[in-house]
């Protein structure tokens, strides 16, 4: 029995949209016998299930902005072999679906929604993004793992991938306030987010405030006074960064 191989290999999933199904069709149609995504379809049943397998997982993976193979091995050979475990990707999406399941049973008993609907799916948390975390939790784990550094580049990383869409808060407030969990512990992480920050929005005062009250908890005054100079330069009613200064000032001229 002929096996024809579609090649399903792994783009952006904007790319897998129609062009490769009407090839399927076609195929199917010429010769009867089709393997769609890796599954025999000797039969039209057998074709129609190969097919809703391969558009749910072509969903799966929009919902993750993700290509197959993110879950899926592939082989030396760019060839993906979908029935095998050895991405623990795909275990975890296992879960995740048993999961999600479980929610939309859970959705049904509150609302009294019909069973089968589908209430909750992978796009309701995951938003065209593989990991949903809360901005907050990245970095923290970015810092856990790598440090001042590490955390800078993996928010840079974040924006730059997704930027347009609706997941990760990017907003001034946000990245501010997570510079500011960091500013007695790790003063580094603070410095580097708000520097970060000002490359954005140059005429952030307060983030200058923030970064130079990093500096005084590593006992560098002389770095925090010109930032707290150049806050007021851009904000001249500033009380915090006024108040701040002048407390500095005094305590260098104690010293
Ligand atoms: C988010 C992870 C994920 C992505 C992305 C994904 N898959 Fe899957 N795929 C799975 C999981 C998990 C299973 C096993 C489901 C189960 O056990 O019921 C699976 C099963 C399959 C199967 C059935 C394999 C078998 O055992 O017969 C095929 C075929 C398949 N995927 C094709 C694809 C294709 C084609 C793509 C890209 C369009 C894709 N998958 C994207 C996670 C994924
Ligand atoms: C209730 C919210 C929620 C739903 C629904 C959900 N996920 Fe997730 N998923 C998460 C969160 C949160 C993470 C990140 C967990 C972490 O890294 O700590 C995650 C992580 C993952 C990962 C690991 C990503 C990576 O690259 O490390 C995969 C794969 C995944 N989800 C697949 C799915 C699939 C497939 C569905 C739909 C069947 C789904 N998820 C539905 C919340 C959800």
């Amino acid at each position: 029995m002929a096996e024809v191989w579609l090649d399903f290999t792994p783009t952006r999933p904007a790319g897998l949209m129609m062009a490769p199904m009407n090839r399927v069709w076609r195929v199917c149609a010429a010769i009867g016998v089709v393997a769609v995504a890796g599954v025999l379809c000797a039969s039209p049943a057998a074709a129609q299930k190969g097919l809703e397998t391969y558009y749910a997982m072509q969903q799966m993976g929009a919902d993750l902005g993700v290509a197959c193979a993110h879950c899926h091995v592939v082989g030396p050979d760019q060839r993906p072999d979908y029935k095998a475990e050895g991405n623990p990707k795909k275990g975890i999406a296992r879960k995740m679906m048993e999961m999600t399941a479980e929610i939309n049973t859970r959705v049904w008993l509150a609302t009294g929604g019909a069973p089968g609907d589908k209430a909750v799916t992978c796009v309701s948390c995951h938003r065209g993004v593989p990991v949903p975390l809360p901005i907050a939790t990245v970095v923290k784990r970015a810092v856990e793992r790598e440090g001042a550094e590490g955390a800078v580049a993996a928010y840079r990383s974040l924006r730059k991938q997704f930027y347009e869409r609706d997941v990760y808060d990017f907003s001034e407030a946000e990245l501010l306030r997570i510079a500011r969990l960091y500013t007695d512990r790790e003063p580094d992480v603070a410095i580097g987010l708000t520097r970060m920050n000002l490359e954005w929005r140059p005429a952030s005062a307060v983030s200058y405030v923030v970064m130079a009250y990093a500096y005084t908890r590593k006992f560098d005054d002389r770095s925090a006074i010109p930032l707290l100079e150049k806050a007021l330069e851009l904000e001249p009613e500033n009380g915090a960064a006024r108040g701040y200064l002048h407390q500095l000032r005094q305590f260098q001229k104690g010293q």
